[in-house]
């Protein structure tokens, strides 16, 4: 029988971290699924579509890995691809908990399935996705932790954020509407406001003194 096992997240955007457990999983399986979960509650940086597009490309060298969406229950998704494993990371004892609990729940629901973890490259070990996009969205280098791919996305998804920035400075409408855009680019859109509107505030200070 082949041992097939999905890795689910949320690759918000996906790091070299993930890729190190790609990397690993795809060795010790015969087919790893990455699969990204749809979940309409989050206001992602990035698309499904896009973060989808960004892991295809970075995984096209291995024979054996694909990438899917899913929405729901993970186990449920397993099932349905016929999975017998749920691959997960560890980067520290701090991720062991809320894996551990997880990894309970999902055994729980699901006692046929198993979950295997697996530790990244020592120089991955500080790595998420949440401090990529906060290093992105404060300007700083994010170079050597994502593929070069999803640092290039991430510029663009900053370029997007300054411009409607400075069209906001300049007094200029935004070419659309906010609510019209997607949430990627509102939430981007909204750092490019915040900074605006504190940049007016302290020229407006220093006048006044
Ligand atoms: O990359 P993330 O955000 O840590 O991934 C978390 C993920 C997607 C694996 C987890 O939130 C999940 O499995 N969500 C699907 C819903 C589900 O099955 N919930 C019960 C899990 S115990």
């Amino acid at each position: 029988m082949k041992r097939k096992a999905i890795y689910p997240g949320s690759f918000d955007p996906p790091t070299n971290g993930h890729l190190d457990l790609i990397e690993r999983g795809s060795k010790i399986f015969d087919e790893l699924i990455v699969a990204i979960l749809r979940n309409p509650e989050k206001d992602p940086l990035f698309t499904v579509n896009e973060r989808r597009q960004m892991l295809e490309s970075m995984t096209g060298s291995f024979d054996n890995v694909s990438v899917d969406t899913f929405h729901g229950l993970t186990v449920d998704y397993a099932l349905r691809v016929e999975a017998q494993a749920i691959l997960r990371g560890i980067r520290a004892i701090s991720d062991y908990e809320y894996e551990l609990q997880m990894a309970l729940m999902n055994r729980k629901l699901q006692p046929g399935l198993e979950t295997v973890f697996m530790m990244p490259a020592a120089r991955y070990s500080y790595l998420s996705s949440r401090l990529v996009r906060e290093v992105a969205q404060l300007g700083g280098p994010v170079d050597c932790l994502v593929p070069e791919l999803v640092a290039q996305k991430l510029r663009e998804k900053m370029d997007v954020a300054n411009k409607f920035g400075d069209a906001a400075a300049s007094g200029q409408e935004p070419e659309t509407r906010a609510a019209d855009r997607a949430p990627a680019e509102r939430a981007v859109d909204r750092k490019g406001q915040e900074r605006v509107t504190k940049e007016r505030k302290t020229k407006s200070r220093k006048r006044k003194s």
